[in-house]
C-alpha cells in the first residue's frame, strides 16, 4: 500500500477541528478553554478527559491518553491509521491521495502555502497603513469613523492602497507565488488576456480569521460613497463564508471565559463595539447566520444574542435566524434577539447611548422562545379557534426540530398553555411544515443530547506524580493580574526547573524559537540528559516546521520518539494548559524563555566546572601543581558565587 504523504496528514489536520471529531462520538462540554467529558478509554464517573481547541489534542487526566484527532479515531474506533485517516478525510472532505504524483504534491503545497500568502498579505495591508505615502486618506478615514491605532492593530486592519498591482509586485515574486495569489483571490487574472491585478484597491482592509487566528481572506470597505461599499474574498479552500465568524479570534483573545456572543452584521459593527469594549461581537461575513455559523458560535459560548435592525428587513433578518437557530437549542444554550432603533445599527448606537447603556439592552433582548411565539402569533388573531389552531401548525412543527431535553419539553408545554390543546393533538401536528421556516435552509434532525455531565473540577483533581502541575499550575488559576506575572517569574527563577519551563514555553507558544540562543544548541546536541534531550528534540523539529499545530506535531513525535514519548509531551501542555486560565503576554514569556535559557546555560557552566574540580580533586589535591591549586580555587569559589 502506499504511504499516505505526510504533507496531506498536516494538511488534513489543519483542516479537521478535533472538538468536531470527538463530540461526534463523545459529548463534550465547554469547560472553560477547553472541552471535557467522561474518558471513552477507561471507566469513571467525573469526567477527567479534555480537549483544547487551541492546541487540538486530547488529553486525559485519568488514564493519560493523549493525541491528535487521528489519534482519538483510531483508538475510539479501534482501527488502523490508514482508515482513520481515510474516515477524517471523507468528514473533511478531501481525497486521500493514493500516490503522491507531482501534480498532488504541488497541490498540497499550494493549500499550505495558501495561508502563508495571505499572512504576508495582511502584513503588508498593515504595514500600508504605516507607511505609504498616499495613506493619508485612510488614516483620517478611521479616525472619522473613532477608532483608535490601538483597535485598528488589534484587528490587524490595514489599507490596499491606490493601484493596479501594489501587492503583485510585492508578494508576486515568481509564478509559484503569483499562483498563489491568484488561488486566495487576492490577485485576479482576466480570463481575456491573462492580465493580473489586485483585487483590493484604495480601500481600509479587514483580514478575516479563523478561530485559530490564521488570516483566511479580507473584506475591503471603500474610503468614500462608490459601490460596492465593501469587497470580500471569494471563498477559497482555506475560505467558507458559511462556516466563519468575523471577530470570534479576536472575542476570544479578549476574554479569558467568553460566555456570550453578540452577532452583528458588519466588520464595522464588531470593530466598533470593541472599541467600546465590548469585545464579544462576531459577524456573519454578508450571509444570514446559519446552522455553521452557530455551530462554530457554540463551541465557544452557551449565549448567542443576535442584533438586528428594527426595521422590515431586520425583522425578516431575525426570522430567518430564527428558523436556523432551532437545531442549536440544546438545554443550558441560549438564544436572545436584540431589536435595534429603526436605522441604526451597533455601530451607531453605542456610540450614540455608550457602553452600559447598549449592555443593558443586550441584557434586556427578547429569549428565542418569546420571539419565536411572537413571530408566529404575527397576522393571527389567537383569541379566536381558528387562529390558535393556524397558530399550532405553524409553531409545532418547529419546536418539534428542537433537540430532546427539558428546553423541548417546556416549549411544547408552553404551546398546549397558549392554545388549550392537548399534548397529543399538538404531537399530530408536528410533521407539517411551518411557513415560518426558510426552505432552503431545511434542518436536519437533531441527535438526541445526553444528559448533561457536571463539569470537571481540574484544580481539585491533580494528575498524580506531577512535579511540573505542583510548581506550575498553581500560578495560573484565577485572573493573570500583574503581580501573577511577577510571581510567575519569581517562581520559574526560583522554583521551576528551566528546561522543563522553556520546552513548556516553546510547545505553547512556538513562535518564541527565535529566543533560542544559538550556542545553546551547540552544548545541548551532545547531551545525555533526558529532558534536555527533549528540548534539543523538540527546537530542532521546529525549526524545521515553524508552522506546525501542536497536533502536526504529537504526531511526528509518536513516530519519532515511541508513544510514551507522545503521551509525556501531551501531558506535560495539557497539565500545564488547563490549569492555566490565561496567556501571559507575550513579552513576558520571551522573559521568562530568555532566563530559562540563561538559567540552562549556567547550569552547564557549573557542570563543567564540577567535572574539572571532581578531576582535580581526584589527583589527591597535595599532588596538584600550583596552577593546577589556584585553578582549584577559581572553581570553588566560582561555584560557590554561582547560580542559585
Ligand atoms: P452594511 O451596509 O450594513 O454596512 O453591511 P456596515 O457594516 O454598516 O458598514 P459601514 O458602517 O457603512 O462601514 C453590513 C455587512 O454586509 C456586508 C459586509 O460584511 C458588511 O459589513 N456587505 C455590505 C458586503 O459584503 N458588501 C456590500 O457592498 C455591503
Ligand atoms: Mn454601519
Amino acid at each position: 500500500m502506499s504511504r499516505i504523504p505526510q504533507d496531506f496528514i498536516d494538511d488534513l489536520l489543519n483542516r479537521l477541528d478535533i472538538v468536531e471529531v470527538v463530540d461526534k462520538r463523545v459529548k463534550l462540554k465547554k469547560t472553560g478553554k477547553n472541552y471535557s467529558a467522561c474518558c471513552p478509554f477507561h471507566e469513571e464517573k467525573t469526567p477527567s478527559f479534555s480537549v483544547s481547541p487551541d492546541k487540538q489534542f486530547y488529553y486525559c487526566f485519568g488514564c493519560g491518553a493523549s493525541g491528535n484527532a487521528i489519534g482519538f479515531v483510531m483508538e475510539f474506533e479501534r482501527q488502523g491509521f490508514i482508515d482513520s485517516v481515510e474516515s477524517l478525510a471523507k468528514l473533511a472532505g478531501v481525497e486521500v491521495p493514493r500516490e503522491e504524483s507531482r501534480e498532488s504534491k504541488q497541490q498540497h503545497f499550494k493549500q499550505k502555502n495558501l495561508y502563508q500568502v495571505l499572512e504576508k498579505a495582511a502584513a503588508f495591508y498593515q504595514s500600508q497603513l504605516k507607511q505609504n505615502p498616499r495613506r493619508e486618506p485612510a488614516v483620517r478615514y478611521l479616525q472619522g469613523r473613532g477608532l483608535s491605532g490601538h483597535i485598528a492593530k488589534q484587528y490587524g486592519m490595514g489599507y490596499a492602497a491606490p493601484g493596479w498591482d501594489n501587492l503583485l509586485i510585492k508578494l508576486g515574486l515568481n509564478e509559484e507565488d503569483i499562483g498563489l495569489l491568484v488561488d486566495s483571490g487576492l490577485v485576479i487574472r482576466r480570463d481575456e488576456d491573462n492580465k493580473l491585478y489586485d483585487r483590493f484597491r484604495h480601500r481600509i482592509m479587514f483580514p478575516i480569521r479563523d478561530s485559530r487566528g490564521r488570516a483566511i481572506g479580507f473584506g475591503g470597505r471603500v474610503l468614500d460613497d462608490s459601490k460596492p461599499k465593501y469587497l470580500n474574498s471569494p471563498e477559497t479552500d482555506v475560505f467558507q463564508k458559511g462556516r466563519e465568524l468575523y471577530g470570534l479570534y479576536e472575542a476570544n483573545q479578549n476574554n479569558r471565559n467568553l460566555e456570550q456572543l453578540l452577532v452583528v452584521e458588519g466588520y464595522m459593527d464588531v470593530i466598533a463595539l470593541a472599541q467600546y469594549d465590548i469585545n464579544n461581537a462576531v459577524a456573519t461575513l454578508g450571509t444570514a447566520c446559519g446552522e455553521d455559523h452557530l455551530r462554530l458560535a457554540f463551541r465557544y459560548v452557551q449565549q448567542v444574542v443576535f442584533c438586528f435592525d428594527g426595521d422590515a428587513a431586520g425583522r425578516k433578518a431575525a426570522k430567518r435566524a430564527l428558523a436556523n437557530s432551532i437545531t442549536s437549542m440544546q438545554d443550558g444554550r441560549q438564544i436572545k434577539f436584540l431589536f435595534l432603533p429603526e436605522g441604526q445599527d451597533p455601530d451607531t448606537l453605542v456610540r450614540q447611548i455608550g457602553k452600559e447603556r447598549f449592555l443593558e439592552q443586550v441584557k434586556n433582548a427578547t429569549p428565542l422562545e418569546d420571539f419565536l411565539f411572537d413571530a408566529a402569533a404575527e397576522g393571527i388573531d389567537i383569541h379566536t379557534m381558528e387562529g390558535r389552531a393556524r397558530f399550532t401548525k405553524v409553531v409545532a412543527p418547529m419546536l418539534n426540530k428542537l433537540p430532546q431535553g427539558i428546553y423541548r419539553e417546556l416549549m411544547f408545554t408552553n404551546l398546549a398553555k397558549r392554545t388549550g390543546l392537548s399534548s397529543a393533538a399538538i404531537m399530530a401536528l408536528v410533521n407539517e411544515q411551518s411557513p415560518l421556516e426558510n426552505p432552503r435552509e431545511h434542518a436536519v434532525q437533531p441527535e438526541a443530547t445526553p444528559e448533561e455531565q457536571p463539569p470537571p473540577d481540574y484544580p481539585s483533581q491533580p494528575p498524580e506524580n506531577s512535579s511540573i502541575e505542583e510548581e506550575y499550575g498553581a500560578l495560573f488559576q484565577g485572573e493573570p493580574a500583574p503581580d501573577k506575572v511577577e510571581e510567575f517569574q519569581r517562581r520559574t527563577n526560583v522554583r521551576l526547573n528551566p528546561v522543563i519551563a522553556a520546552t513548556l514555553l516553546l510547545l505553547d507558544s512556538p513562535q518564541l524559537l527565535k529566543t533560542v540562543p544559538a550556542e545553546l544548541m551547540l552544548r545541548t546536541q551532545a547531551t545525555q540528559e533526558p529532558d534536555l534531550l527533549r528540548l534539543f528534540n523538540l527546537i530542532e523539529y521546529l525549526q524545521k516546521k515553524p508552522q506546525a499545530s501542536f497536533s502536526t506535531l504529537l504526531g511526528f513525535w509518536g513516530g519519532a520518539y515511541g508513544i510514551e514519548s507522545q503521551q509525556q509531551l501531551a501531558k506535560m501542555l495539557a497539565t500545564h494548559e488547563l490549569t492555566r486560565n490565561a496567556s501571559l503576554a507575550s513579552f513576558e514569556t520571551e522573559r521568562v524563555l530568555c532566563q530559562a535559557f540563561d538559567k540552562i546555560n549556567k547550569q552547564f557552566d557549573d557542570e563543567t566546572r564540577r567535572r574539572e574540580l571532581d578531576q582535580l580533586k581526584s589527583k589527591g589535591l597535595g599532588h596538584l601543581s600550583d596552577e593546577e591549586k589556584n585553578r582549584f580555587r577559581e572553581l570553588t569559589k566560582a561555584n560557590k558565587t554561582g547560580p542559585d
